[in-house]
């Protein structure tokens, strides 16, 4: 695990501009056009559903960083009750703007401070959502909750990118910096530039959209990433046991190359 950092010796870090808001506030307005897409719907739903009903327990689904509602909404609509906590009001506005008859509960809130009290029977972070929690300590007190949260039978489904070999924390200090460049859903022209850091494990990106008429919007986002394995570890500190690791939401094999993982976990008895 990288070290924590220490405030009184270390340079300012990005998390301490960066916070549970940031992300929500810069991308909700595009959220949609962008983003509707850009994970298998179907088989989330298909996978987070059955997995309730296999909890044999009637308790609802937590969804952690809910956004506008592009995963729940469908998941109420299998028939079961579905909660979504965001730290954006600006992304739980879009969701209740397309959810009129209130078919997902939403809840504002820091997924690294507060938790909906549940219980839970499926508790489940979509799309690296896991990873915008920035650091360490919020990962950890995040899954101590959810541990606390689910059912007997519960579980909790993580959905990440697999990091690559190098970028375990530690075994490199540079860092690397990139930018990339390409056209945005508004015909416009969308600059993402990065700097990933080895050491806290963190990469803070920057999406600079220039749009057609020529006006300049930032989008930052953040991450901290972990290797599956750290992830296993940290979840096991938590009281959360490692039970299953797929490639994809069919269920497929995860290998040593899968570029993601859907990772699941049971609550120690
Ligand atoms: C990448 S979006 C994913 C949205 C949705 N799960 C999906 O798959 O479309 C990440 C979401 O997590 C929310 N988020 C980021 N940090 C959060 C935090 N600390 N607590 C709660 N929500 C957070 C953002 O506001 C955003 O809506």
């Amino acid at each position: 695990m990288p070290r924590r950092r220490d405030p009184t010796t270390d340079d300012p870090s990005p998390t301490d501009t960066y916070g549970a808001g940031t992300y929500g506030r810069a991308f909700a307005d595009v959220y949609d056009e962008w983003y509707h897409r850009v994970t298998d719907v179907e088989a989330t739903t298909a996978l987070i559903s059955s997995l309730a009903t296999e909890t044999g327990a009637d308790a609802p689904i937590l969804e952690l960083g809910v956004g506008t509602g592009r995963l729940a909404l469908p998941l109420a609509r299998t028939g079961h009750e579905v909660h979504g906590i965001d730290a954006s009001p600006e992304m739980l506005a879009r969701l209740r703007a397309h959810d009129p008859a209130g078919t997902v509960v939403p809840h504002l809130g820091d997924m690294g401070r507060t938790l909906p009290a549940g219980p839970f029977s499926v508790v489940f972070a979509a799309y690296n959502t896991f990873f915008n929690l920035v650091d360490e300590d919020s990962q950890r007190s995040c899954l101590m909750m959810i541990a606390e949260r689910l059912t007997a039978a519960g579980v909790l489904v993580i959905e990440a990118f697999t990091p690559a070999r190098e970028d375990r924390g530690g075994d490199r200090t540079g860092g690397d910096r990139g930018v990339e460049e390409r056209t945005a859903p508004d015909g416009g022209r969308i600059l993402n530039a990065t700097i990933r850091d080895p050491s806290r494990q963190t990469i803070t990106g920057q999406h600079i959209h220039i749009a057609p008429t020529g006006e300049v919007v930032l989008r930052p986002w953040m991450v901290r990433y972990l290797h599956p394995e750290q992830l296993d570890e940290m979840a096991s500190g938590c009281g959360l046991r490692p039970v299953a690791r797929w490639g994809d939401w069919d269920r497929g094999p995860f290998g040593p190359t899968s570029p993601r993982h859907v990772s699941v976990y049971r609550r120690d008895p």
